[in-house]
Parts: structure tokens; sequence; C-alpha cells
């Protein structure tokens, strides 16, 4: 099967991380998939951003979880990026909204490393059967329980372990925690001999993060991950011949 490749936090080397128009752009540049962050505001809302706290990609300060949507709502998330001053944070359902009459799959990255999000597997699983996005999604996370409570509220859910460390026969413990896939910084995935055959012998995926440099590209499809999480949708296309 050929590499997907999915944009990170959109094509986030082109246009600010995590924003409607990161998504929209990898659409036009032919990525498979986007993946994306998820935080949840202090009325519950999901909300798509990668940090705790909105101080390093908008005008504001402060964490999400201390804030309304709506009050997340009236920052600029342009983060210094020409051409796309007062750009909003989106929510989930407006990324959903967006992506719905595509064929592109939607990793969501559930963030509860600092902040525990309690509840926002709920909130996940209702989103996910209220716009219909059954099959389009694969959730993954550091926080390996999170995934736990939501495999738990829906048995079909797809989800993919994020680490970063060399670890050993990592696809044990994917096929121990009942995961699809393993989603390895890409060092782990290239440098841990023999991870890609196991996985493979194992029915484990593996997605990689995050490989912007096109040698390092090539490699990555040449040993036949099932897909690549880049920064430049575009360039990684070109590395997989397409
Ligand atoms: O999901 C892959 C990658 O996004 C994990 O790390 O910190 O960029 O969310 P981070
Ligand atoms: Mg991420």
């Amino acid at each position: 099967m050929a590499t997907k490749i999915w944009a990170h936090r959109g094509a986030s080397g082109y246009a600010p991380e995590n924003t409607i128009p990161a998504f929209k752009l990898a659409v036009e540049q032919g990525a498979d998939g986007v993946e994306l962050d998820v935080h949840m505001s202090s009325d519950g809302k999901l909300m798509v951003i990668h940090d705790e706290t909105v101080d390093r990609t908008s005008n504001g300060s402060g964490r999400v979880v201390d804030m309304t949507c709506q009050e997340l709502k009236r920052l600029d998330f342009s983060n210094g990026m020409e051409g796309y001053e007062n750009v909003r944070i989106p929510t989930l359902r407006e990324v959903y909204g967006l992506l719905k009459n595509t064929n592109l799959t939607i990793n969501v990255e559930v963030k509860c490393d600092v902040v525990i999000y309690y509840g926002i597997w709920d909130h996940l699983i209702a989103l996910e059967r209220e716009m219909g996005m059954q099959g389009r999604i694969i959730y993954s996370s550091f926080n390996h329980y999170v995934l736990l409570k939501i495999r738990e509220l829906d048995p079909e859910a797809k989800i993919g372990l994020l680490y970063s460390e060399a670890l050993v026969d990592p696809w044990v413990y994917a096929k121990y925690v009942g995961a699809n896939a393993l989603h390895p910084h890409y060092l782990a995935a290239l440098n841990c001999p023999g991870m890609l055959e196991g996985c493979r012998k194992a029915g484990v995926d593996v997605h990689p993060w995050t490989a912007n440099d096109p040698q390092v590209m090539r490699e990555l499809v040449e040993a036949g991950v099932a897909a690549i999480i880049t920064n430049y949708p575009n360039l990684a296309l070109q590395a997989a011949g397409r």
C-alpha cells in the first residue's frame, strides 16, 4: 500500500498551524489526511490548538482550560504569518465541517499530557457521531489511557499510540492495548532494528511524525510506513513520487 501523506497541524509549514487556512491548504496540496491537536475550553468545547496555553500561537495569553470558546475566538492566531491576520482558532466541529465532504483522514491528537481534560472522550465520540465522521478519524495521544477511554465508548474507534523513544518491540504493546497503529517519532521508526518489519508482521500500521526533510521522507516511503506526518505535504508527496 502506498504511503499516505498527512499534514501536521494542517499544512503548517505554509499557513498558521491548526487553523482553517492550514487545513484548506492541506486539501489543496493533495494531502491524504491531516493531523490536529485538541484541547478543551472552560465551557467544554473541543478547540484545535497545540499548546496548553494560547501564548505561543496567538496575541493573547492564558490557558485554554481557563477560557471559554468565545474568549478564545477573540484572539488572532496568525502567529506572525503574513497574509493570515485575524485568523481564528477553530473548533473541532468547524474542522469536521470543512473536511466532511473530502476523502481526507483526520488524525485527532487528544492532548491530555499536562492538563487532563476529564470527559473529553465523551465529547469526541459524541461529535464524531453527530457529524457522521465514523471511519474517517484516527485518535492518537501520548496519554494512552485516554485512547482506552475512547475505545471503551466506541469499540470501532481507530487508535494510534504516540511515543518518542526507541522502544523494544513496540508492536507487542500495541497488540496488547489493541491499537491499530503506532505513531513514533520518525527517528524511532527509522533507527530501531526490526521495528517496521515487526509491525508489518503484527498488522500494526506505523505513522511517524514529524518528517520535514525530503531525504527522511524518502527513507520512510522506502521503508513502507503507512503514513508520514509532515508540515510540508507538497514536499512529502514529491518524496513519495506522487
Ligand atoms: O501527532 C504527531 C505529533 O503532532 C506529535 O507531537 O507535539 O507535534 O503534537 P506534537
Ligand atoms: Mg500533534
